[in-house]
Order: C-alpha cells, then sequence, then structure tokens
C-alpha cells in the first residue's frame, strides 16, 4: 500500500495529525499495535489547554469537549494546610478545559472512522525502514501476513516505549533524562470531585492532585514510593492517605467511593534531540516525556502536532524547507513546557533526600509565589499553556 504519511501509533498524537492531515487533504494510515479498546483504557490526562481545544477544533472533533468539557478559569496550591488561589483567566485571560484524554481519544477514533480513514490495531512486528531515504516505509504483521505501507512520510507517534525512537542509529540522537525518586498513585471513581477546581497540594506525608474528569467523576492521585504495588493499595487506604494529606475542611468534604481504575505511574522528564531523522519525525511522548505534575504531556504532544501538520501542508503545498523547522520549532516549546514540569514537580512533592535545606527553599519559594503577582502570573501562563510560535 502507498500512502503519503505512515503514522505509527493510536494514541492522541497519531490520531490528531491524521484528522488535521486529512482536513488538508494529505492521506494518512494509522498502524497501531494494541486495540482499540486497550488504547482507550488507559486512564491519563485530564486538563487541555487552550492551543490543545483549537487544534481539537481545527480538526472538527470537538463538539462533544465543547458540550461537555468543563473550562476552569482558576487552580488551587495547597501549602502548610493553606490553600492558595491561582486566578489563571485574571493573570492570562486563558483559561484551560478539564477534559479526559480517554474522551479526546474517543472522539479522535470515532471521527477516523466516520470518515473512513484507515487505522491498522493490533499490527503486530511494526518496523520503520529507509527513513534516510526519499521512500521510506512501514511493515507490519496483521493474523500473521506481513504488510508493507510505502509513505513520504513517518511520524513517529508510538510513545515512550515505541518502536521509532529506538529504530534511530545511537549516533544521530542525544537523550535527556531525568528520573524522579517516586511516583503517582492514581485513582479514578464516580464521586463528585471535592472542590470545582483543581487543588495541587504539598505535604509532609507527599503531594497530592485533587482532579476530575465531570461533575461526577473525580481524579485523585498521591505521591507514592517506587517500590509500591497497586495491588497493595486498597480503596479504603487509598482514600485515608489522601483524606491525610488535605486540610481538615477540605478533607471532610472527600466524597469516596469504590475506584474504577487504579494505577501507579513513575515520573521522568526526558528529550530526544532532534526529533527528525531524514523522513522520521517523533511526536508526542515518542520525543520526550514530562512528570505529569503541570499537566503537560498531552499538550505538548498535541503542540508537536500542530508543528507537524504545518510543515507538512507546507511541504505539499511545495514548501519543501518547512520539514526543516519542526524539530527546532518544537523543541523551542518542549523545552520550556519540560522546564516548568520540572519546576512544578520540585515545588510540591516530598524529597526526603534534600533535606531540611531543600524543604526551607520549598517554603520559601511557595511564601514568595503567593506574595507576588509577578510570580503567580509566571505561574499561570505556563499552566495554560505557552503560545504555539511559528518563527
Ligand atoms: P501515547 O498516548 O503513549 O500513544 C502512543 C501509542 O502508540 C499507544 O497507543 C501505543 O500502544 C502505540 N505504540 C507503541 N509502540 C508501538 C509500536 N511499536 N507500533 C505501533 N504502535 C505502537 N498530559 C497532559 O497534558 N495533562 C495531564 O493532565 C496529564 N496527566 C497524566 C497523568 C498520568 C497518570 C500519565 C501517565 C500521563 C499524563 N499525561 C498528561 C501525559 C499524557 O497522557 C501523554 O503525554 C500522552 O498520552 C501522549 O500521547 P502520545 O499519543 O504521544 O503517546
Ligand atoms: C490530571 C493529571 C495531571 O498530571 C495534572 O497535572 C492535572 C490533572 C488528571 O489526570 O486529571
Amino acid at each position: 500500500m502507498k500512502t503519503q504519511v505512515a503514522i505509527v501509533g493510536a494514541g492522541p498524537s497519531g490520531l490528531l495529525l491524521g484528522q488535521l492531515l486529512a482536513k488538508s487533504g494529505i492521506a494518512n494510515i494509522v498502524i497501531e499495535q494494541r486495540s482499540g479498546d486497550y488504547v482507550l483504557g488507559r486512564i491519563r490526562a485530564g486538563v487541555l489547554e487552550q492551543t490543545t481545544v483549537d487544534l481539537l477544533r481545527e480538526a472538527g472533533v470537538a463538539s462533544r469537549m465543547d458540550a461537555e468539557g468543563l473550562p476552569h478559569d482558576g487552580v488551587e496550591l495547597c501549602f502548610g494546610g493553606q490553600r492558595h488561589r491561582i486566578d489563571l483567566h485574571g493573570l492570562t485571560g486563558k483559561q484551560v478545559m478539564v477534559y479526559g484524554q480517554t474522551e479526546v481519544t474517543r472522539d479522535l477514533m470515532a471521527a477516523r472512522t466516520a470518515a473512513g480513514l484507515p487505522t491498522v490495531y493490533e499490527a503486530d512486528e511494526v518496523a520503520v525502514h529507509g527513513f534516510d531515504s526519499a521512500h521510506p516505509s512501514v511493515t507490519y504483521l496483521k493474523d500473521g501476513v506481513r504488510h508493507e505501507v510505502q509513505a513520504d512520510f513517518i511520524a513517529g507517534c508510538d510513545g515512550f516505549h515505541g518502536v521509532c525512537r529506538a529504530s534511530v542509529p545511537a549516533g544521530a540522537i542525544t537523550q535527556h533524562e531525568k528520573v524522579y525518586p517516586f511516583g503517582w498513585l492514581g485513582v479514578l471513581a464516580d464521586v463528585p470531585p471535592v472542590s470545582d477546581e483543581l487543588i495541587y497540594v504539598h505535604h509532609d506525608r507527599g503531594f497530592a492532585l485533587c482532579s476530575q474528569r465531570s461533575k461526577v467523576r473525580s481524579r485523585y492521585y498521591v505521591q507514592c514510593s517506587l517500590d509500591d504495588k497497586v495491588e497493595h493499595w486498597s480503596d479504603d487506604a487509598f482514600w485515608n492517605e489522601l483524606r491525610a494529606r488535605l486540610p481538615a475542611d477540605t478533607a471532610a468534604n472527600l466524597v469516596t467511593g469504590p475506584s474504577i481504575e487504579k494505577s501507579i505511574a513513575p515520573l521522568r522528564s526526558f528529550v530526544a534531540e532532534p526529533l527528525r531523522f531524514g523522513r522520521l519525525m517523533l511526536v508526542g511522548d515518542a520525543g520526550h516525556i514530562v512528570p505529569p505534575t503541570g499537566a503537560k504531556g498531552l499538550n505538548l504532544a498535541a503542540s508537536d502536532v500542530g508543528y507537524l501538520w504545518q510543515a507538512l501542508q507546507g511541504f505539499y503545498a511545495g514548501r519543501a524547507g518547512e520539514i526543516d523547522h519542526y524539530s527546532q520549532r518544537a523543541l523551542a516549546r518542549i523545552w520550556k513546557a519540560e522546564r516548568f514540569s520540572w519546576w512544578m514537580t520540585s515545588l510540591m512533592h516530598r524529597f526526603p533526600e534534600n533535606g531540611t535545606f531543600g524543604h526551607k527553599m520549598q517554603i520559601a519559594e511557595m511564601e514568595y509565589l503567593f506574595s507576588s503577582r509577578a510570580a503567580m502570573t509566571a505561574l499561570a501562563e505556563n499552566y495554560v499553556g505557552l503560545p504555539l510560535v511559528s518563527t
């Protein structure tokens, strides 16, 4: 089979890229190693920046998000048992949208099916070839039969553990990484959120986050040890730990219920440079990871898609050089989001290995933050998302 862009991975970056390319008349196929249900079963991001919302609208997949998503004007940080609100809208004029990654993916899958665009799920032994030439290809096995897709470009949208980045010769790529000494234990439950807005909590027992998916579905996280196992956390143990990290009046409002999902995620900062290798481009988690504290991972994946869509539109409109800018444009925004996510992670978590000095620095930074409109504006600007610049 021949196409223009072969997209590896049907996560949010692969599906959004496919939809935008199709809108521009650029043929594409999505090749995914898992089933559609498996992809939808992964509970991940919950907060969308305005740029992500705009791209979803441009892709024509925003009607349910616009009807059911919850625009938020602010976010809270809790320190020393005190809740402080950051007025995102007042400080930046922008909002964020609470709408789950699962729902974004579901909407993208439905639009792809409705448009009759080709998608291969449960593809085995996916491999990328010839991306240092003008004729790259992707091969895979489906039901035991080998297939080959010849394309002009390969978009590596296959996440952190995918095959695309792993196929780049070691000498052509530089990888920057920081692994954090803890994880996040997350619970999803059909209970009303403890508060209208998200609350990020710094506590001596460890970080906690009160998030939500809707007025009747909540998502909560607690910082946990890297050795923790999900099986060792009963629902009761989770709710008790969360309650212990919240201020008493907030804990008193917490509605608990059976978990419908419970998982542990490790925290990592990672960037691969560059993001383009001839005719192969890395997009989203395939090229970079942020710790989840600033809610940036899915949003960065979306901004990569925005840059690559622009580059490929340029290429097919006769401006071949547009492709040369993809890596540098995307990385300029990625590094700023990496900085913000690292900073929020460093501020909000418990790092016993940093001693009392490290703890005092966190307190001083928090006190400064809440005393300074400039510092709160800096946080707000980053949280709502930096603009997509194309120079
Ligand atoms: P993925 O979602 O990882 O998709 C990659 C796809 O490629 C997968 O479907 C995978 O099966 C497929 N694949 C892998 N290997 C192959 C192969 N060899 N061949 C074919 N297909 C392959 N981000 C935010 O912006 N806001 C948040 O609030 C937020 N919260 C998070 C909370 C948690 C607990 C976690 C874990 C992440 C969170 N993120 C958040 C990050 C966000 O979920 C990711 O950044 C996002 O999923 C990246 O999308 P992607 O499409 O690039 O990669
Ligand atoms: C969620 C996850 C995050 O990492 C974050 O910063 C905010 C919200 C969530 O899953 O809802």
